[in-house]
């Protein structure tokens, strides 16, 4: 039998950038300088500049971006946020660490993003900020969003987003601020912790400086209490490496989300719906399938790996049962849980690999569906 396939195998990345990965690390090394210093400047300028945005900041993790982000936007204790329930935990939990109570809202069925329809019903005088997620890989409708928003502040959450762009604009570039995380298996992974907040504001980036380094400006003088919450040296020095090899691993995701769509062809299975003028980058690849499960474990048997993104919505989840919600509240949240599977899909997944999970899928499909 052939090797299983992994849902993600990242020494299959370092290997190929290993000279370039050992020389950054040295370098730092060397320097004998390891928080706030050189090559974090000198990355946040070139993450800056491939989003086209002013101002990058780097913090310790995209958990730490969102709020950072929303308290810098000016969201605190009693202030309503609204997100999606499809969303990684750390989302919700970003606006909960303020004090600030998440709302959400239901997702479109077939993009499975926000859906603006639903915002003007549970925008509130409280609501302090919006926070659409590009998930997956695929920009949220961000024009329609900014409109029912009006002056509340949209809050980007990017964190399985970089390279996505909505009509050529890079998602990361439409709201206040927008919030990156450097998880190792992201598109834009460190080897550690790590996130970004980027903006064109400023006030917005004076103040997340701020906030990330104990609120201070000038050592010892603190102007607010702040946080620590720093992308390191370290870090920044590998993400700095990465950025350069990130345009092909995009196109290499992006080909390998083609094979899928072409190659799984049975008519039970529902592919992940790209809007017009969306450039998906598919952090991940969330087919929708029936019986689920079932089709989860016989993949495991026919050696392919696959996670669920995400079996229960957030509005669901224990952490969150004091906000009221029900099920059924928000259906399409609801029907995508139960019927999602992420296939593996990373830059150095081969061909080979990919046919074959294109022939075990399309097999299991047959097996549960008929066909
Ligand atoms: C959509 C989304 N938001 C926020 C986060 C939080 O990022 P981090 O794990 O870097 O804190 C993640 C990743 O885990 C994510 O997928």
């Amino acid at each position: 039998m052939s090797a299983p396939i992994p849902f993600l195998d990242l020494k299959r990345e370092v290997a190929a950038i290993r000279p370039e990965i050992d020389a950054a690390i040295a370098r730092v090394l060397d320097s004998g300088w390891f928080i706030l210093g050189d090559e974090l400047s000198r990355f946040e300028g070139a993450f800056a500049d491939a989003l086209g945005v002013g101002h990058a900041v780097g913090v310790g993790n995209g958990t730490d971006a969102i709020a950072l982000a929303l308290e810098a936007v000016g969201v605190g204790r009693d202030d309503e946020v609204i997100t999606v329930p499809n969303t990684a935990e750390p989302t919700c939990a970003a606006i909960a660490s303020l004090g600030a109570t998440p709302l959400f809202v239901d997702i479109d069925a077939d993009t499975m993003m926000l859906d603006p329809d639903q915002l003007s019903a549970v925008i509130t005088k409280r609501c302090a900020a919006i926070v659409p997620v590009h998930l997956f890989g695929h920009p949220a409708p961000m024009a329609p969003i900014l409109a029912e928003a009006g002056a509340i502040p949209v809050v980007e959450d990017c964190a399985q987003a970089m390279g996505a762009r909505l009509a050529g604009r890079a998602a990361g570039t439409f709201g206040r601020a927008a919030c990156f995380s450097f998880y190792p298996s992201k598109n834009l992974g460190a080897y550690g912790d790590g996130g970004a907040v980027v903006t064109s504001d400023e006030s917005v980036a004076d103040r997340l400086r701020l906030l990330r380094n104990y609120g201070q400006r000038v050592r010892y003088r603190h102007e607010l209490a702040g946080h620590n919450s720093r992308l390191d040296e370290l870090q920044a020095a590998i993400l700095s490496v990465k950025l350069a090899h990130l345009d092909g691993w995009i196109e290499r995701r992006r080909a390998l989300a083609e094979r899928y769509r072409h190659g799984i062809d049975h008519p039970l299975a529902r592919h992940p719906g790209v809007a017009p003028g969306a450039h998906h980058v598919y952090h991940l690849y969330p087919l929708r399938v029936p019986e689920r499960d079932r089709v989860q474990a016989r993949l495991a048997e026919l050696g392919v790996s696959t996670l669920i993104h995400y079996p229960l919505p957030l509005h669901l989840q224990p952490a969150f049962a004091h906000l009221g919600y029900r099920p059924g509240d928000f259906p399409n949240a609801e029907a995508a849980a139960a019927s999602m599977i992420s296939l593996p899909l990373f830059p150095q997944l081969t061909d080979d690999e990919a046919a074959r999970v294109v022939a075990a899928v399309n097999q299991v499909l047959a097996e549960v569906g008929g066909g």
